[in-house]
């Protein structure tokens, strides 16, 4: 048994917010549920996976990406510099930017405490001489920065376009509270990925191996643990879909038969053919992102892109306070 397990499921300590957000969501019309709950111990090992994928294009791509723009970074950011990287446990990406900008700061905020403190861990032996500090806390809310970053210039990182998972709305609140959280004279590198051929996207979230699906599904298996479910995970299959109109891959979990289970001690049930709306993952076109951070208080100064533009980095700063002319 996973200590992990013990904690979350067994005892009856499930995250009261997990089971507020799977409750109302499988009661909602259409159903949904957060894509941040994917990321028990579990999943966040399947997504580590999916990086790996030969479908899966964009963590390939924006590690090159970060490899090649990493000299350029080290001459543009500041000296004595705090990166604060906003869900991290990317073990790839991290220590390139820190390698190539030397800051005197990391600070890694996950919502996963277990694989925080891992991946804290191991940048700790791979950058002896850098102070880490790991907050584990979830993004969504106001993050309290460690005091030893207070006075340096913060560097935030956020890559792997999770900003995708947000909606035009969310994501603007966000942008605008990581721009409260860094504060006056802070930059931010995000990635972004881009909108292209339905062709690259779907097989993408939805690779041949089924690495994806069990993913996805996975989901239920942690509702059944953690929230006492009783869902059949083989009445449902992993589904991933275009949105053209709203520029979004989109992942659900579909019935295959009618089916009825419980959740926490209520029932619930679906027909044949309905869905579980369990992620959105919104591309860009470099205007669209440029604009979305424009709106979430950030200016783009530079960005980069991989010779087929599949995918983009986004260099920021934190507008200044003023009144617009
Ligand atoms: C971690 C949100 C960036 O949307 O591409 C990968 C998650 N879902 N495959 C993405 C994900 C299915 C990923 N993000």
């Amino acid at each position: 048994m996973l200590k992990q397990e013990l904690e979350d499921g067994q005892l009856g300590l499930a995250d009261p917010n997990f089971r507020r957000d799977v409750l109302n969501g499988l009661a909602a019309s259409p159903r949904a549920i957060p894509a941040r709950w994917f990321y028990d111990r579990r999943g966040s090992e399947l997504f580590e996976a999916i990086t790996d994928l030969p479908e899966y294009y964009p963590t390939r791509t924006e590690t090159a990406l970060l490899r090649q723009t990493g000299p350029e970074l080290g001459a543009l950011a500041a000296r004595g510099a705090a990166v604060v990287e906003f869900g991290s446990g990317s073990s790839t990406k991290t220590p390139i930017l820190l390698r190539a900008i030397d800051p005197a700061a990391y600070v890694p905020i996950d919502i996963s405490g277990d694989f925080l403190r891992q991946s804290a861990d191991e940048l700790s032996q791979a950058f002896p001489g850098l102070p880490v500090y790991p907050v584990e806390a979830d993004f969504l809310r106001p993050v309290p920065l460690p005091p030893q970053v207070k006075d340096m210039p913060k560097l935030g990182f956020f890559p792997g376009s999770t900003i995708g998972n947000m909606n035009a709305w969310h994501a603007v609140d966000l942008l605008r509270a990581m721009r409260t959280w860094l504060g006056e004279g802070a930059r931010l590198l995000i990635g972004m990925d881009r909108v292209k051929s339905p062709d690259i996207l779907i097989p993408a979230y939805d690779d041949e191996h089924g690495v994806t699906a069990e993913f996805n599904l996975n989901l239920l298996e942690r509702i059944n643990r953690e929230l006492g479910g009783t869902i059949p995970l083989d009445a449902f299959r992993h589904r991933a879909i275009w949105n053209a109109d709203a520029a979004r891959i989109e992942m659900h979990l579909e019935a295959v038969r009618d089916v009825r289970f419980q959740v926490d001690g209520r029932p619930f049930s679906m027909s044949a053919g309905e869905t579980i709306h369990t992620e959105n993952s919104h591309k860009y076109g470099p205007n669209g992102a440029r604009q979305l951070l424009r709106a979430g208080g950030w200016t783009p100064i530079k960005e980069w892109s991989d010779p087929q533009d599949w995918f983009g980095l986004i260099l920021c700063e934190a507008q200044p306070i003023r009144m617009a002319p």
